[in-house]
């Protein structure tokens, strides 16, 4: 067979050296085997097994079955050239009742994971807490306690002690406001809670135990160490056609305060050491500010070398004169909150690649100190398979947009390092179930058949070139 060529670089789009490119997973949604080896119970095996929680009744118990075929989707990973691969540890794994015991089986697990992933030249990215919580720590309070933040630090150092010898890059929380909010806000997540307080005691804690794990994980010689955040551009919706339109007045304040909840509420306390004063007035009203002691914030505010972000689609908002405030997410009063007018994936996301150019200019220019990363970035279309192919020409052009978005961001400046595709395969899309498919590779839950889709085979070309075709 001819060698593959790589086309000429002014016929690509390119990429700068070194940039990383790979795809990402999360425990819960992948492994299976919930009660193997030793593993504890988690949040999310609770929450499945509550009638009308999650589409379909679906649970996590067999997923992608991929603790048992790790071996195989490594072959994958390294078939479709990825250079990372970001996986998250189930703490229940490590530590069945979130304290405590150690069980070996668990980190075994994860050790074999590295090396195969090292012996493919597939760099491993770990996230330590993708969402799974050990069930014990909810008992007693979960996030909306302290303690469950420190507990997260013994947790960090244990696996860190077992693999930081191999893996570089940690991710130490993925998406606080999403484990925050739609678990103990809207209760649409795991543990299901509907409280707004503990969801502001929750994100508060969340970004202690990012706090406490970054330091744990400096102390032990990390590499890079990274929080992922989801985050996304708030615009109105006059902008998402025109983002240079300019907003009124009144839309300009609705767009500042919902950046504050759902962006600087994390981006702040963690790469400055403050939270906007608006959020604080927001917290103080519904939650007292007992449970943010002194010396936190420092805490939270660890140099860190990434952020991770994850951008799936913006946040349309517009100022709305007696719009009640949603009461699981207080400090939205006169906010209506809309759809952008574009055309949406199958979760009914709106599709706006310039959200994540927009994005990335400004973090790095509001937060230069750090890189960017993009941790997650892709779509669930509801895809067919014909024969041995899956043709999904929508994901392959939402990937080929976004990338040159991000492309143009770092023309303009933006520190982006790598992208990771969400997701490497189809997978347990929590409160959907397995009935959004979001990967790269179709998997067939019957059989557990693997099957690159167009997508992927799009993608290990961009790999191979370094960026895209003009
Ligand atoms: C972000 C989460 O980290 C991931 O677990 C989820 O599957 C994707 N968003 C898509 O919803």
């Amino acid at each position: 067979m001819a060698a593959a060529t790589v086309p000429a670089r002014d016929e690509t789009l390119a990429f700068p050296d070194g940039f990383v490119w790979g795809a990402a997973t999360a425990a819960y949604q992948v492994e299976g085997a919930t009660r193997e080896d030793g593993r504890g119970v988690s949040i999310w095996d609770t929450f499945c097994r509550t009638p009308g929680r999650v589409a379909g009744g679906h649970t996590g118990d067999v997923a992608c079955d991929h603790y048992r075929r790790h071996a195989d989707d490594v072959r994958l990973m390294a078939e479709l050239g990825l250079g990372a691969y970001r996986f998250s540890v189930a703490w229940p794994r490590v530590q069945p009742s979130g304290s405590g015991a150690v069980n070996a089986a668990g980190l075994d697990f994860y050790d074999r994971l590295v090396d195969e992933l090292l012996a493919a030249d597939v760099v491993p990215y770990v996230t330590l807490y993708h969402w799974d919580l050990p069930q014990e720590l909810e008992d007693r309070g979960g996030w909306a306690e302290r303690d469950t933040a420190h507990r997260f630090a013994d947790y960090a150092r244990i696996v860190h002690r077992r693999l930081g010898d191999r893996v570089g890059t940690w991710v130490t929380v993925n998406e606080p406001w999403v484990a925050a909010f739609l678990g103990y806000g809207m209760g649409v997540h795991a543990p299901g809670r509907t409280s707004a307080a503990d969801a502001f005691r929750a994100s508060h804690h969340l970004l202690l135990a990012h706090g406490l794990g970054a330091r744990v994980l400096r102390d032990g010689g990390a590499r890079q160490i990274a929080l992922t955040l989801n985050l996304a551009p708030v615009m109105t919706p006059g902008q998402v056609g025109d983002p240079d339109l300019t907003p009124s007045a009144a839309d300009a304040e609705a767009v500042d305060r919902v950046d504050c909840l759902l962006n600087r509420q994390f981006l702040d306390p963690a790469l400055r050491g403050e939270y906007p004063e608006p959020v604080l007035a927001i917290v103080e009203r519904t939650a007292g500010l007992g449970h943010v002691r002194d010396g936190d914030l420092a805490t939270i505010n660890q140099p860190v070398d990434l952020l991770g972000i994850n951008y799936y689609t913006p946040c349309v908002v517009r100022a709305e004169p007696g719009e009640p405030p949603n009461p699981a997410y207080p400090g939205t009063e006169d906010v209506m909150f809309s759809g952008a007018h574009a055309p949406t994936t199958a979760m009914g996301w709106p599709i706006v690649p310039t959200g994540l150019s927009r994005l990335l200019v400004r973090l790095s220019r509001d937060y230069p100190e750090v890189g960017l990363l993009v941790t997650e970035n892709g779509a669930a279309f509801d895809d067919v398979v014909t024969g041995d192919r899956v043709h999904d020409p929508d994901r392959t052009a939402f990937f080929d947009n976004h990338l040159r978005a991000a492309h143009e961001a770092i023309e303009a400046g933006a520190d982006l390092r790598g992208f990771l595709a969400w997701s490497l395969m189809d997978n347990f899309e929590w409160g959907e179930g397995y009935r959004k498919r979001f990967g790269l590779v179709h998997v067939d839950f019957e059989t557990q058949r693997r099957l690159p889709k167009d997508s992927a085979l799009w993608y290990r070309e961009v790999i191979r070139c370094n960026g895209l075709r003009r």
